[in-house]
């Protein structure tokens, strides 16, 4: 049986971004909770057939290196142009059979667009998406039409272009100019260019509003998910109880095998919720010894972990706390605090609030305290 051609995907990212405009480069601009990029790369990184991701950086943008390179990305640096930056990314690829070239501008990519481009690297050196065109073409003079452009056999280029390596390498080497993508050089070598399927989705973010069209696209492939939590721990003795990772002077302590911390087990078992992940009785078994007297912030840091593992981001906590004493309130902004340090989410994404429950019920009678939360998580 062949061997599996080693297929590297290089990502030209050095690109200023003049026409979209915005204060950063489009590709580091904020989409659904993460940047533009970052959707451009995970579309890479979570494909099967990829084995190595390549970053074309601007040398104004090298501070990401740093962090691009922990997460397993080889950087090159750009160039004058595109082809320039494609260039130095073909440098650094090291040994890789096909590469497969795409603009860090289209983030919504999706597995099936990549898919099609490298099954059709199977029977050919080139091969890239395509889009054939629907509407009629105009040609215009002066803002009037002047004439029209017959549309049969055109199509609308997109990424990634996938090409064998050696190939691509020597068609760049020989190409002087300015080029539009990568399907220009390697025609230019007389390369044959299959087109495979594009998507309409796989927008380039180009204007002001495609990071708004990208945004609609990608919600609606989002996996968001919300999941509850509900705890109760009973008063006994003690001096303070520890909420949301707070300890506050009170005449009772909590009972507990852990520190009885309700708050931070209450968002900890929404999290788990929210991933279809049992509860924390599963996970940290109160027969165990080793949880006698833990600090709940192990437990919460192991819910968030699982979700960052599976590629959802913690997007939202809402923890209320039921009780009529001690009062919550002097000590909500603290707990919001310590419980965004252990998310290692933003403060304005983490919400502490308690209430009475009108002397009603045990909480009433101040038997223990209760605790309900919400915890969002999104991938996308
Ligand atoms: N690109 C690059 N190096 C360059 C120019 C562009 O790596 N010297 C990359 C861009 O970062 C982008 C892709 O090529 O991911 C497509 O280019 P384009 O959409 O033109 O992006 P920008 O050049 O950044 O945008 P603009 O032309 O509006 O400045
Ligand atoms: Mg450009």
């Amino acid at each position: 049986m062949l061997s599996q051609p080693k297929i590297a995907a290089l990502i030209v990212a050095a690109g200023r971004g003049t026409r979209a405009g915005g204060s950063t480069p489009k590709q580091w601009q904020p989409l659904c909770g993460k940047r533009v990029i970052d959707h451009t790369l995970a579309a890479f990184q979570d494909h099967p057939s990829v084995d190595r991701l390549i970053v074309v950086l601007n040398e104004a943008d090298m501070a990401h290196a740093q962090e691009l390179t922990d997460k397993g990305c080889i950087i090159a640096t750009g160039g004058v142009d595109r082809a320039a930056s494609v260039r130095n990314g073909l440098a650094a690829l090291g040994d890789a059979d096909q590469v497969l070239i795409h603009d860090a501008a289209r983030p919504c990519v999706s597995a099936e667009v990549i898919d099609h481009v490298i099954a059709a690297l199977q029977s050919g050196p080139a091969a890239a998406p395509g889009i054939a065109v629907t509407d009629a073409l105009w040609v215009a003079e002066n803002g009037t039409v002047a004439g029209i452009q017959d549309r049969t056999a055109l199509y609308a280029a997109q990424t990634p272009q996938g090409f064998d390596v050696a190939a691509i390498r020597a068609a760049h080497a020989r190409y002087d100019g300015v080029a539009a993508d990568d399907v220009e050089v390697a025609r230019a070598a007389g390369m044959a260019v299959a087109i495979t399927p594009g998507s309409i989705d796989n927008l380039k973010i180009t204007l002001p509003g495609d990071l708004t069209r990208a945004q609609r696209i990608l919600e609606q492939t989002m996996d968001i998910r919300t999941g509850n939590g509900f705890d109760v721990h009973a008063f006994g003795p003690g001096d303070h109880v520890t909420l949301c990772g707070v300890a506050i002077p009170h005449s009772h302590g909590l009972v507990g095998h852990s520190d009885a911390d309700v708050g931070m087990h209450t968002v900890t078992d929404a999290i788990y919720g929210a991933l279809a992940m049992g509860d924390i009785g599963q996970h940290f078994p109160p027969s165990d010894p080793q949880w006698k007297g833990a600090q709940s912030h192990i437990f919460l840091s192991h819910a968030v972990g699982l979700a960052r593992a599976q590629g959802f981001e913690l997007t939202h906590v809402d923890c209320t706390l039921i009780c009529e004493y001690p009062k919550v309130g002097p000590h909500a902004a603290e707990m919001r605090k310590v419980m965004a340090s252990i998310l290692a989410i933003d403060l304005a994404r983490v919400s502490v609030k308690a209430t009475t429950s009108e002397r009603l019920g045990f909480t009433g009678r101040g038997e223990g305290i209760a605790c309900m939360a919400t915890a969002t998580l999104v991938k996308s």
